[in-house]
This record gives C-alpha cells, sequence and structure tokens, in this order.
C-alpha cells in the first residue's frame, strides 16, 4: 500500500515516562490520515500528531457523525508487536460506518495503515507489562453545513498512544451502580454502534456515580429497565452456577471483542456459557442466594475488570467479597499472556504488522 508519509523531526517519545502513565492522555509521534470526498477515499498519508482546521459549521461537532475503534498492540515477550483482533476491530468499525452513513474504508487500507503507523511509532510501544499501545481510528463527516443531512465529505484518522490500565483500580474490584432513570440505548438505536453519541448519554450518569464514589454505570435496558446491558466502557459477563451469563447481542449494546474472546476461550475450556437476557433482579437475587459468585466487565481498554460492588435501589451488594474471582483471573492471565506473547495463540488472535 502506498503511503505518502511526512515524519516528525524529533520525536517526543523520550519526554514519556512509560512507568507512569494513564490513559489516553499521550499521544505518539505520528497519525494515519486519508480524507473522503467526489465519492472516494483519498491516497493515505502518515503525518505528524497535530492540530487540524476545522471550521465551527463542521457537521461532526453539531449532529455527530462519527465512529471509532479501540484496538491494541503489545511489545510481545519475544521482541516482536502483536496487535490484538485487529480483523475483528476493522470488521466492527464497518458495522459503526453503515448504521451512520458513514462510507466503509476496505480492510486491506485500515490494516495496512495501521501496521504502517505502530511501525513507526513503534518505541511508543510501552515494554512494561500491564501497559500497551492503545490505537483509536476514527472517522467522522466534515462538511461545513448545519442542515440536517448525511455528510458527502469524512476524515479518517489513526492515532496512537502509550496507556496503562483505564481504570484507575487497575486488575483490582471495581464499584458499580445501576442507570437509574438513565438510558443509554433501545433497540434500533445506535447501542451497537461505536459512535460518540453512546458516550454523550454516559457522560451525566458516569458523572454522578463518580461523585457516588463508584467507577462507571450498570446500564439496564431502555424500555423495562430491567435488563442488564452492559457499562458503557466495558461488556458485562456473570458466574451464576458456574457457568458464564452475558446479555445477548441483541442491538443496544456493543459486540465486544473482549467480550468474544472471553466466550471462546470459556467454551473452549468447557465452561458453559449463556448469552440470554439476564435481569437485574436475578442478579440481585442470586448475589443474595450466592448462587453468583463472580461479576467482572470485559473491554479493550478495561481488559478483564472484577465487579467487587454493585449498588441498586438503595441497596449495595457485594460480590466474591470484593476480591478478583478465579474465573476473571484465569481469562485476565490467558488473554494478556496470549497479547504479551507468552502464551500459546490457540485462536490466531495475534497479528505481526
Ligand atoms: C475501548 O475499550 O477501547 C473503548 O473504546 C472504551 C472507552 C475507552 C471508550
Amino acid at each position: 500500500m502506498n503511503i505518502e508519509t511526512r515524519k516528525v523531526e524529533k520525536s517526543r517519545v523520550k519526554e514519556v515516562d512509560f512507568d507512569h502513565l494513564s490513559f489516553g492522555e499521550t499521544f505518539s509521534d505520528h497519525m494515519f490520515q486519508m480524507d473522503y470526498a467526489d465519492g472516494a477515499w483519498s491516497t493515505p498519508r502518515i503525518v505528524p500528531f497535530g492540530k487540524i482546521e476545522i471550521l465551527p459549521s463542521l457537521t461532526t461537532l453539531h449532529y455527530g457523525q462519527s465512529v471509532f475503534e479501540g484496538l491494541k498492540a503489545f511489545r510481545a515477550k519475544d521482541g516482536g508487536i502483536n496487535i490484538f483482533r485487529p480483523d475483528k476491530h476493522v470488521e466492527r468499525m464497518k458495522h459503526s460506518c453503515e448504521r451512520l452513513c458513514i462510507p466503509k474504508v476496505d480492510t486491506e487500507t485500515f490494516m495496512g495503515g495501521i501496521d504502517a503507523l505502530v511501525k513507526l511509532d513503534e518505541k511508543w510501544i510501552p515494554r512494561q507489562r500491564g501497559s500497551s499501545l492503545y490505537i483509536r481510528p476514527l472517522i467522522f463527516a466534515t462538511e461545513d453545513y448545519i442542515g440536517v443531512r448525511v455528510s458527502e465529505t469524512y476524515s479518517l484518522i489513526i492515532m496512537t498512544g502509550p496507556v496503562a490500565a483505564y481504570y484507575k483500580e487497575g486488575f483490582n474490584p471495581v464499584k458499580l451502580m445501576t442507570s437509574g432513570d438513565y438510558v443509554r440505548a433501545v433497540r434500533g438505536g445506535l447501542g451497537e454502534a461505536k459512535t460518540a453519541a453512546n458516550y454523550a448519554a454516559s457522560l451525566r450518569p458516569g458523572e454522578v456515580a463518580k461523585r457516588k464514589g463508584y467507577a462507571q454505570v450498570i446500564w439496564l435496558d431502555g424500555v423495562e429497565g430491567k435488563w442488564i446491558d452492559e457499562v458503557g466502557t466495558m461488556n458485562i459477563c456473570f458466574v451464576k452456577d458456574g457457568a458464564l451469563v452475558t446479555p445477548p447481542l441483541e442491538g443496544t449494546i456493543l459486540p465486544g471483542v473482549t467480550r468474544d474472546s472471553v466466550l471462546q476461550l470459556a467454551r473452549h475450556w468447557g465452561i458453559k456459557v449463556e448469552e440470554r437476557r439476564i435481569s437485574i433482579d436475578e442478579v440481585v437475587s442470586s448475589i443474595k442466594d450466592g448462587s453468583m459468585t463472580e461479576v467482572f466487565g470485559t473491554g479493550t481498554a478495561a481488559v478483564i475488570s472484577p465487579v467487587g460492588e454493585i449498588f441498586h435501589k438503595g441497596e449495595t451488594l457485594r460480590i466474591n467479597d470484593f476480591k478478583t474471582g478465579p474465573l476473571a483471573q484465569r481469562l485476565y492471565d490467558e488473554i494478556t499472556g496470549i497479547q504479551y506473547g507468552e502464551k500459546k495463540d490457540l485462536f490466531g488472535w495475534v497479528h505481526r504488522p
């Protein structure tokens, strides 16, 4: 693939304290960029990460016609670079594009862009276990027009940056509260697309939760306020009577790549997997009667995030004595083991750029 490349004069990588990374604050030297106009994507280019010029009339700022992805590259044990399931992320990005009326980018261009960018900025991939290079592809409408209609022009930007754990708790139990009167998504809406609007909907309830000492909210369905959907930054899994239970993909939740990896691993290990609706009442009663032994979130940024406490309608429920459960631990070890090239990549998840 032909990518015009303009490199930085001086890398900023030496300014980075790789031992004290957070999530989403630091960006690598370069970004990949491609524009869409007159019915076609332009020749891709890699340029120094930096400002883009926009007008206040940019349609995306008003109506949110944008989609994004989040995937990770790891410094493997053998010194190589492992990108985790990029094909699956590209596939999801294409679905998101479809829902938001954004012209698709072909898989080869996407993969070629990610590979070239990660290789060029490979010094930015942390060597610390638990840290990685987060890759954030973004497509947004670029027309200067404030009538409501589908844009005719777009920009695709892929940026990367070194990250540590998403939650300040790291791989330790987090506290979650249910979403109360707030709603994230309904069937037929945008819930299964990775688009800005879903995250906009989550901000206020997320802030309320944080003020009360909770990391995030558990979204209940938008119709009955009864069924568990997801956590917004991650999907959610329950261990009940030894089976792994997780809400089905019915249009309101994001089809998580880590969710898919967890289900494949659990099935491979002979664990019963139930993709079914699970109500908050069932969660409450089975935590109380002891049949629900673990709850954990799954996500690219969050990896596996044990849930130690859930607050729902005035009641605080503690799970597994606020300790990481054995399945969450096993999944975390296996997935990160594969990502860092320490464990056998049984399912061909790792891509080498
Ligand atoms: C991810 O897990 O990659 C996400 O996109 C979640 C959040 C950081 C938006």
